[in-house]
């Protein structure tokens, strides 16, 4: 498949929205042709199925009904957006991706991995990213910069220790998966974490 496809990573607040569409401004800036997307969501029927994840009325959703609803999820929009996109040729961008259910659904609801793996893998016809940003920052950090952000949804009330597991689960997938992760310091400057960004996939077109 022809393409790249790049997904950033890491615990709420580390700054994978900011970053993925700094990246996705500074490509579209240089007209190469790129798409930024994000899960869950990404297409109307993953935007209904991300509503449902996020609803504080679903307080008593069981674990794999949340593992599920990500799955199908993700299932629509790399079948309808990504794998088209990449098929023509596009840099893909996604905020958060297949690694987000290994560390949320694996470690924080201590799923087995290896099911989770195999399922993810299953909803993804296999596509995995290219290349994937894990913004790495303390559990402490993260949680305070959303802070301002009004209204905590249903997965960001988890305490602060599901935080820190979901950190480490993030940090081993990296260790795991060495050729398609790049660990980024999250503690820079916004600037300075986009520029190391840019640099590493300039390398890669
Ligand atoms: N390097 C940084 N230094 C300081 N503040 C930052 C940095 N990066 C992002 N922020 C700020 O932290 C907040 C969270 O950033 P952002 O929304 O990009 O995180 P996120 O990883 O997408 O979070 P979530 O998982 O909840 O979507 C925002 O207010 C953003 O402006
Ligand atoms: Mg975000």
């Amino acid at each position: 498949m022809e393409g790249l496809f790049i997904t950033f990573e890491g615990i709420e607040g580390c700054g994978k929205t900011t970053q993925a569409k700094l990246l996705y401004e500074y490509l579209i800036n240089r007209n190469i042709e790129c798409v930024l997307t994000h899960e869950p969501g990404g297409t109307l029927i993953s935007e209904k199925i991300r509503e449902i994840l996020l609803d504080k009325k679903n307080y008593n959703m069981v674990y794999l009904t949340e593992l599920f609803l990500y799955l199908a999820s993700r299932s629509q929009h790399t079948f309808e957006k990504i794998i088209p996109a990449l098929k023509n040729g596009k840099i893909v961008i996604c905020d958060r991706y297949f690694d987000s259910t290994l560390a949320y659904q694996g470690e924080g609801r201590n799923i087995p991995k290896q099911k989770v793996f195999e399922i993810n893998n299953f909803a993804t016809g296999g596509l995995i990213p290219h290349l994937t940003f894990l913004i790495d920052i303390n559990e402490d950090v993260g949680l305070e910069r959303l802070k301002e952000r009004k209204g905590k949804d249903r997965i960001e009330e988890e305490e602060i220790n599901f935080h820190k597991r979901v950190r480490g689960a993030y940090l081993t997938l990296a260790r795991e998966n060495k050729e398609r992760f790049r660990i980024i310091d999250g503690l820079g400057s916004i600037e300075h974490i986009h520029k190391e960004i840019v640099n590493i996939v300039l390398k890669f077109i």
